[in-house]
């Protein structure tokens, strides 16, 4: 008694408070998951705060981060060709476009936060769900911080270094402006390609790291407000505005650079900025700063619902299903995702990791961004496969992304195996042998 009674004063002194699952059957959980106002003054759910412009925000602002400036260097590098990753570009935006549309019907379908955990929870059961959490939250979103926050500290110290290649004359900077140069837009040329079938799969890596973020607002389907019609419309407009973006900046990017300078530059838009803006070329690392910072606060906003969505159910910490009750924020879930990632990044810094770490996923994300982007892909798309499997009716969507994902997923271990798969896999596994365990025993 006195233990527990020390419990709540600690999360009553934190304005913690455990939060109602919304139920299928009563009226008012019915009233809640429809998103009307009966349930809507109940303390402790999260509240229906995210409206269309929120949610296509936080679509377009998580899926532009970090890619756009450090993908087409490495998309060109693996498939030698500016034809063949120009339709890899476009490929990734359809694919995730096609993805999405799948995620929508499962958005409507099945209304609790936490996207594929909840959708593995319904047609699967207890175990792969929480396989998904496990590996998403010590693999996946800690990933996708690390990258996202390496690119972002690439591009800010940039101004502070100088660069190597000498910067061209303001009168050719100007011509570039008024003029265009096409020269190197107008030989796609297919035939210096290097692109094997395993080659393609690994440049879709690269390039759906750029679109990644596509389901992000099924990780808080809880709160948008009506959200059969918000979902898919956010999503309808968020991901081709982000295809359309993405198209714009690789013909701008090989306007002012040559299909080997693009491929060889380290930080394509620095390069980019320095050709083109003159003495306004720190606005480049800006930017990339901003979009990388959004992105990650994006990505941190919806970690936090996922921890809050599978420790709900009991499959991760209890105290990670608790709830602010002032601000309607899953805090502790937030402030697990953020020490995760200072703790890696404290050990960066320090470069400890390379003496004493022991375990594969320590050493994976040591790695630099593009393995990094690697391994991050091929784990996501096994579950966004997964995903798709759950909402496998009699209509082609889901088995065209479903085909897509296996072969992104086998295509580079026939082609070229490399470690980080196997710690992918070895790190998934690891989690089946905590569910052994810790829940059956
Ligand atoms: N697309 C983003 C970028 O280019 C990364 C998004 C990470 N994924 C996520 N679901 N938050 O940096």
């Amino acid at each position: 008694v006195w233990s527990q009674y020390k419990f709540s004063s600690v999360l009553a002194f934190f304005s913690l408070s455990r939060a109602k699952k919304p139920t299928k059957i009563t009226e008012q959980g019915k009233d809640y998951l429809e998103g009307s106002s009966a349930a809507a003054d109940d303390p402790v759910h999260l509240k229906r705060r995210v409206g269309l412009f929120s949610g296509v925000a936080l679509i377009v602002g998580t899926m532009i981060g970090s890619g756009i400036f450090v993908s087409p260097s490495g998309l060109l590098e693996r498939t030698g060709s500016v034809g063949i990753s120009f339709i890899i570009w476009m490929a990734c935006g359809l694919l995730s476009l096609l993805g999405a549309l799948a995620y929508a019907e499962l958005g409507t379908m099945n209304t609790s936060s936490g996207a594929e955990y909840a959708y593995f929870m319904d047609a699967f059961g207890g175990p792969p769900a929480f396989l998904f959490s496990w590996v998403s939250t010590l693999v996946l979103k800690p990933s996708q911080m690390a990258i996202i926050c390496l690119s972002f500290a690439k591009y800010a110290v940039e101004p502070f270094v100088s660069e190597c290649e000498p910067p061209h004359s303001l009168v050719k900077l100007v011509a570039v402006i008024s003029i265009g140069n096409t020269r190197h837009l107008q030989e796609p040329n297919f035939a210096s390609s290097t692109a094997t079938l395993g080659n393609i799969a690994t440049a879709f890596y690269t390039g759906l790291w750029a679109y990644d973020g596509w389901n992000n607002l099924n990780y808080v389907t809880e709160e948008i407000k009506n959200p059969s019609k918000n979902l898919p419309l956010s999503i309808v407009i968020g991901i081709p505005l982000v295809t359309l973006c993405y198209a714009l900046v690789n013909v701008s990017y090989l306007a002012v650079m040559s299909v080997s300078e693009m491929a060889d530059s380290e930080a394509v838009a620095v390069t980019f900025g320095n050709r083109l803006l003159g003495p306004l070329a720190w606005l480049m690392p800006l930017a990339v700063t901003i979009s990388t910072f959004g992105s990650a606060n994006g990505t941190l906003f919806v970690a936090g619902r996922l921890c809050f969505a599978a420790s709900r159910e009991g499959h991760l910490l209890d105290i990670l299903s608790y709830v602010h009750v002032r601000r309607f924020t899953p805090a502790p879930g937030l402030i697990f995702h953020a020490s995760v990632s200072s703790y890696l990044f404290t050990h960066k810094l320090l470069e400890n990791l390379n003496d004493d770490s022991l375990i594969a996923v320590a050493m994976v994300l040591y790695g630099t961004i593009d393995s990094l982007i690697d391994f991050f892909s091929f784990t996501a798309w096994i579950f966004y496969g997964g995903a798709m499997l759950a909402l496998i009716v009699p209509i082609i969507i889901p088995y065209i992304v479903l085909f897509v994902s296996t072969y992104l997923v086998v295509a580079p271990i026939v082609d070229k195996p490399q470690w980080e798969y196997l710690y992918a896999a070895a790190f998934i596994c690891t989690g089946m042998l905590v569910k052994l365990l810790f829940f059956y025993k």
